[in-house]
């Protein structure tokens, strides 16, 4: 990125990576096939963005709505997600990027899980970007597991439940300890959240292009960030 220096970076970047479909289809192609290269973007330009000197990075990948597809399509996801899975496992070694999962895995096939486990196993001293994969992730259901949460410690451990924060909900998320997402970009051309980090992305920037993703490359990525910098963030101030 040029004069990259006299950028801020965004701490923490959350990307909805959309557009895989439509990609395929103007070139005549199955969605799955979008799907395929929107995994090579994925992998590409992760890398980038933690050289670039971002601390967290999340990728949704999978919402809890998209089960509704049709099984042909959802069974080529689950296989592109078996592959990198595994590509995972070693490919963000060399940069020291730790890998975690957000959302709800049960839903997952076992070996899918198991993979899971085991490339956040493998990645847990990392101490470089952190980047999450939201798979089967919604915000209203990260909402809802934390309200239960609450609820079953007002009622079992004697929590004070008018001395509950906003903090005491932002640590039973998914991306507990970490902070807001600053920025968030969606690719697709599409204007909005689609139950993204609701609860996070109280403050964020957000960016949206007309690029489908596989077409997502680092000049796309600098772009949001210089956009970024001409943003005025107020959090309600003045
Ligand atoms: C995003 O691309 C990937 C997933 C939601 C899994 P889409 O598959 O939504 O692509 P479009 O929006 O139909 O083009
Ligand atoms: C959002 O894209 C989910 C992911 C990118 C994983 P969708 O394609 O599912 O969103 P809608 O249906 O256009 O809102
Ligand atoms: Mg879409």
């Amino acid at each position: 990125m040029e004069n990259k220096k006299q950028l801020y970076i965004p701490q923490h970047v959350g990307i909805i990576m959309d557009g895989n479909g439509r990609w395929a289809k103007k070139r005549g192609l199955p969605r799955s096939v979008g799907h395929t290269y929107g995994a090579k973007t994925f992998k590409s330009i992760t890398r980038y963005i933690s050289r670039c000197g971002v601390k967290y990075l999340t990728l949704y990948a999978f919402s809890t709505e998209n089960w509704k597809r049709p099984l042909e399509e959802v069974n080529a996801l689950m296989k592109i997600f078996r592959q990198y899975l595994i590509d995972s496992l070693t490919d963000f070694r060399e940069d020291d990027i730790k890998v975690n999962f957000i959302g709800d895995r049960s839903a997952f096939a076992k070996d899918i899980i198991d993979l899971i486990n085991e490339t956040e196993e493998v990645a847990k001293d990392r101490k470089g970007m952190q980047l999450n994969i939201a798979m089967n992730y919604g915000g209203r259901d990260e909402i809802l597991t934390a309200v239960k949460a609450l609820c079953t410690e007002a009622r079992d451990s004697g929590l004070d439940i008018s001395s509950i924060t906003e903090e005491d909900i932002s640590r039973r998320l998914y991306t507990s300890g970490q902070p807001d997402p600053d920025l968030i970009i969606r690719t697709g051309g599409e204007h909005r959240l689609s139950n993204f980090m609701l609860y996070q992305a109280a403050y964020a920037e957000f960016y949206s292009t007309d690029t489908l993703w596989p077409d997502f490359d680092n000049d796309e990525f600098d772009k949001a960030v210089l956009e970024f910098n001409k943003r005025s963030r107020r959090f309600g101030g003045v």
